[in-house]
């Protein structure tokens, strides 16, 4: 099925901190950002890339990824909104209507992996949407006021949600569409798609998919990719 990815790189990094957004930070020498778009670049399931950027950087993006000819998929670099859902609901308008299946991926998580792909599409086309997601692994307490624990949950049914996400085009464009009205504003391109209550099934991904978020997360990315290079 024809499969377009959407690739949010547009935010700016606050928990991150410092003055350049995360996603253009080097990690292994290169731009995170880049270091994502090469796995979905080499992907044979993945036809075509849209990106989100803030709009400070629409030109330097046109020059320094697009330009370069090394992702001839990135067909189009748009601007992206004031939340994440946002920069999706921007992307997502720019997908053809020939188009069956459409991938989320966050530019801050370059340690996806085809395989991840090739499975949370799997899943898709079986399903209607699928996310790569991983079981807690430690205990979980519900803490209430004070900073004293109320009790210990179950943590057996609660999973963590990273990207790639897939979807029906219909089914994420109706998501996104009923958020917009509604008012909702969600964290991931999943909780759209239970808005309107569609399945979403979980793939299990895995735990070096990490999302780049605080400074900490740099040192662990170089150790990841030390760690596959070796
Ligand atoms: N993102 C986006 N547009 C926004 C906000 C976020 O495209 N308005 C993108 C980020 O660039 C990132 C992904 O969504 O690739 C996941 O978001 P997150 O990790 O929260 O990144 P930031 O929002 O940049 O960081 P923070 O929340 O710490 O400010
Ligand atoms: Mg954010």
């Amino acid at each position: 099925p024809r499969t377009v990815a959407l690739v949010p790189a547009a935010g700016r990094g606050l928990r991150m901190g410092g003055h350049i957004p995360k996603q253009f930070l080097a990690l292994g020498g290169r731009p995170i950002l880049a270091q994502s778009l090469l796995v979905l670049q080499a992907s044979p399931l993945i036809h075509e890339i849209i990106l989100a950027v803030p709009q400070s950087e629409r030109q330097y993006c046109l020059d320094h990824i697009v330009a370069t000819g090394e992702f001839s998929k990135v067909t189009k670099v748009v601007p992206g909104g004031v939340q994440r859902q946002d920069s999706v609901r921007h992307a997502l308008a720019e997908v053809s209507q020939e188009t069956e299946i459409v991938l989320v991926h966050d530019a801050v998580r370059p340690f996806l992996t085809e395989d991840m792909i090739r499975r949370v599409v799997a899943a898709a086309v079986e399903h209607g949407a699928a996310i790569i997601a991983l079981p807690m692994r430690d205990t979980v307490k519900y803490v209430g006021a004070g900073g004293v624990i109320e009790r210990t949950v179950d943590r057996r049914p609660l999973w963590l949600a990273q990207t790639p996400q897939a979807f029906r085009r219909d089914w994420l464009e109706e998501g996104h569409h009923k958020a917009l009205l509604a008012g909702v504003q969600a964290t991931d391109d999943a909780h759209l798609v239970e808005l309107i209550g569609k399945p979403v099934v979980v793939v299990e991904g895995s735990g070096e998919n990490i999302k780049v978020t605080r400074p900490e997360d740099l040192v662990i990315g170089e150790a990841i990719l030390n760690s596959r290079t070796a």
